[in-house]
């Protein structure tokens, strides 16, 4: 059990990529809280797991109130943080052309604004030699049309991660990005919709299939192990060589 009482949050833990590492910590012996929005997914994901172990809580990472009521809970139950995983996030695709104001601050309010506050809050919480890790996306490197805001988050959330690892180091914390490829998700069931498109992600990828949460769960569990102590700031693509089969 490699990760035997370890303390670990993850923020969007109650469906997809969240959950499946959830899971995979719990199994590893951790202790996990995760958060999200909807009540019902957080109890679905409850029921799933059956672990005391596992802990839930409504927070809504998109505003400082949200995250203030993660902050609170952290620090009433006295614990340290090992291991924290930033990775609730939202897409929506569309061109530039129809995007709204509304859906702008949606995606960069959840996926950036919300992942530094996140650890701007939880910084004092973390415990000696912790480590924090993002979920970014293969659409920070690549120039997909109709992902034009969804992508500026994900670039802004790579550059975040760099510079959040160089000013963690002198505290012995490393932080690293996890980017998945097209991953099947109740995520990515919403932003992509229909049947032609979802296939064509699929068949981008060198490997022609879509990755499972539970593929994306490893490379975290890997990045937050002793195993990978040498390693901060950097960027681990989980996308089946998505980016250089489109790249080629
Ligand atoms: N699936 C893919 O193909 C793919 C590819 C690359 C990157 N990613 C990234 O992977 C991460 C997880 O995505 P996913 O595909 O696993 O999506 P998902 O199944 O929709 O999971 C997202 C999680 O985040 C929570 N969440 C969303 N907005 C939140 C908010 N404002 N505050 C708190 N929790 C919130 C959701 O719960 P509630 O809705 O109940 O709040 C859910 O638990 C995201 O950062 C996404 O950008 C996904």
């Amino acid at each position: 059990m490699e990760f035997k009482n370890k303390n670990v949050v993850i923020t969007g833990g109650s469906t997809g990529i969240g959950f499946a590492t959830a899971k995979a910590f719990i199994e590893e012996g951790a202790r996990v809280l995760v958060t999200g929005r909807n009540t019902d997914n957080l109890e679905k994901a409850a029921k799933q797991v059956e672990s005391e172990n596992f802990r839930t809580l409504v927070s809504d990472t998109s505003n400082l109130q949200g995250i203030a009521v993660l902050e609170e809970y952290v620090s009433n139950s006295g614990i340290k943080i090992d291991i924290l995983f930033l990775n609730a996030g939202v897409a929506i695709f569309a061109p530039i052309a129809q995007m709204t104001e509304e859906d702008f601050d949606y995606q960069f309010n959840t996926n950036v604004k919300g992942y530094y506050f996140t650890l701007q809050k939880l910084m004092p919480f973390l415990a000696e030699g912790a480590t924090v890790i993002f979920t970014s996306s293969t659409v920070a490197t690549t120039a997909q049309s109709y992902a034009s805001v969804y992508s500026a988050t994900k670039g802004a959330v790579n550059k975040l991660a760099q510079i959040a690892a160089n000013e963690l180091a002198e505290k012995g914390i490393r932080v690293n990005i996890v980017s998945p490829g097209p991953t099947k998700t109740e995520g990515f069931e919403k932003a992509v919709v229909d049947e032609e498109t979802k296939k064509q992600f699929a068949s981008s990828t060198a490997v022609k299939r879509l990755g499972d949460p539970l593929e994306v769960a490893n490379a975290v569990l890997f990045l937050a192990s002793e195993k990978a102590s040498f390693i901060t700031g950097t960027e681990l693509l989980v996308d089946g060589g998505y980016i250089n089969y489109t790249l080629q």
